[in-house]
């Protein structure tokens, strides 16, 4: 840990360039107004994301990276982890301790499962975390996960200090899911400070997010595209004495135009340790561990159950409150995955909250997060579409999936244009009347069945 070099101030962003920020006009526009730019992408690097993306050192969070759930990483896909992170000249690889994906399959919106904050959880987070340390030369960051439903009796820290202390791996602290855990375990904003290793912490994130408070109780939902809370900034004045090795201090800006990301730049700058190589500088290890010390991977049914109270398939015992927040949030993210691919099928066959619950505990969407599984959600959904539409007349959804599920979307211009248009009006129209007036819909399956006549 002493070997890693300071970074200072960063802001992320993905390299396809899809949403702003862009760090690299930022940075041209504005040097020294941050030093690195951490990134998210697949595994293995794709040469022409990457292409002219030089000018600043880069920090590779790979989102992609299980370190909880039913099956340790595959050592090809870590083959590439390592590849990319020396391509990049990354200093360390961070990522959030949960379960991300099923054989590249990402769980919609990128929403991992976090493990439960118990003995168990911990003992496969650290067979993960070992497993994935043996195949990289550069040393793996641990990330506290962000919590909505609660399981376990651990404080988060705790669990993070035991993970750290039998993996021997730094941290990273992210403020925000540090937030979400105190928050729905109704503790003070720096509760379970004590004990916790922040010289450990080689980095700090912060991020958007918005609490809500159903029933009374406070939820946070990671949602780096909106503004920063405040109580983040008073975590970050309150952790920032405490953690002396910090490396980074991050803005998970994803989604901020560049004058607002500028302006919470602006105010980290203080904040962030200056940039420069590692006090110690020892030599780099070539020698990789070959997995030494692993313990036997026990983790089966454990993820697949909190993935399934997750999605509202199975209950919740220990907090059914907090789950019922955490479905409500993942339905919201999987609609919007699903418009992308069948913005029409998706309305006429789950536009209704309940029909879109029905699909996320179905059979064809559990099963694409099964071990082995090889479907994907968008090819789930249609496979369950299919089976809805059997017995039952209905004629445009019938139309609508087939063409969409074929990928012949010319011939649904105007549908596609129709349920853009009325997912915006009827949003608009609930702010005022909080209802979502579904019925709206009928027009929609005028409109398909005009397009295949
Ligand atoms: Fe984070």
């Amino acid at each position: 840990m002493d070997a890693l070099p300071y970074l200072g101030l960063g802001l992320t962003a993905n390299l396809d360039g899809q949403a702003p920020p862009d760090p690299w006009a930022l940075h041209r526009a504005r040097p020294g107004l941050f030093d690195f730019v951490e990134y998210s992408a697949p595994l293995e690097l794709d040469p022409a994301l990457w292409e002219g993306r030089g000018g600043l050192p880069l920090l590779f969070h790979p989102v992609h990276l299980n370190l909880w759930g039913p099956e340790l990483e595959a050592p090809g896909a870590l083959a590439l982890l390592d590849a990319q992170a020396r391509e990049v000249g990354s200093p360390w690889v961070g990522n959030d301790v949960g379960w991300w994906h099923a054989r590249g399959e990402p769980i919609p919106g990128f929403l991992y499962v976090a493990p439960p904050l118990d003995a168990r959880g911990l003992s496969d987070a650290v067979a993960h975390a070992r497993h994935v340390q043996a195949h990289l030369s550069v040393p793996l960051v641990l990330e506290n996960p962000a919590v909505i439903a609660v399981r376990g009796k651990m404080h988060v820290l705790d669990f993070m200090a035991e993970l750290a202390a039998r993996t021997s791996a730094p941290l990273l602290l992210d403020l925000g899911h540090l937030f979400s855990h105190q928050l729905a375990r109704g503790l003070p904003l720096t509760a379970g400070f004590d004990g916790f290793p922040f010289e450990r912490v080689v980095e700090l994130h912060l991020a958007g997010g918005v609490v809500t408070r159903p029933g009374g109780r406070g939820v946070y939902v990671d949602d780096h595209t909106q503004a920063l809370r405040e109580e983040l900034f008073e975590l970050l004045a309150a952790v920032l004495p405490r953690c002396t090795q910090l490396r980074a201090l991050t803005f998970e800006g994803d989604g901020h135009p560049e004058a607002m990301a500028a302006r919470t730049l602006e105010r980290l700058r203080p904040l962030a340790p200056a940039p420069g190589p590692s006090p110690a500088a020892p030599p780099v290890a070539t020698e990789r561990a070959r997995g030494d010390g692993v313990g036997p991977f026990t983790a089966v049914s454990e993820p697949e159950r909190v993935f399934a109270e997750s999605w509202g398939r199975a209950r919740c015992e220990e907090d059914p409150e907090g789950a019922a927040a955490e479905v409500d949030f993942r339905l919201a993210v999987l609609a919007q995955t699903l418009d992308r691919a069948l913005p029409v099928s998706r309305l006429l066959l789950a536009g209704a909250r309940e029909p879109l619950a029905a699909f996320a505990r179905s059979d064809e969407f559990i099963g694409c997060f099964s071990p082995g599984a090889t479907r994907s959600v968008v090819r789930a959904f249609c496979a369950w579409g299919r089976g809805q539409l059997r017995g039952r007349r209905d004629p445009a959804a019938e139309a609508a999936l087939a063409l969409e599920s074929a990928g012949d979307h010319a011939r649904l211009e105007e549908p596609r244009f129709c349920a853009r248009a009325l997912r915006r009006h009827l949003s608009g129209r609930a702010w005022a009347t909080g209802q979502l007036e579904l019925d709206a819909l009928e027009g929609l399956r005028q409109v398909v069945e005009r397009a295949v006549r």
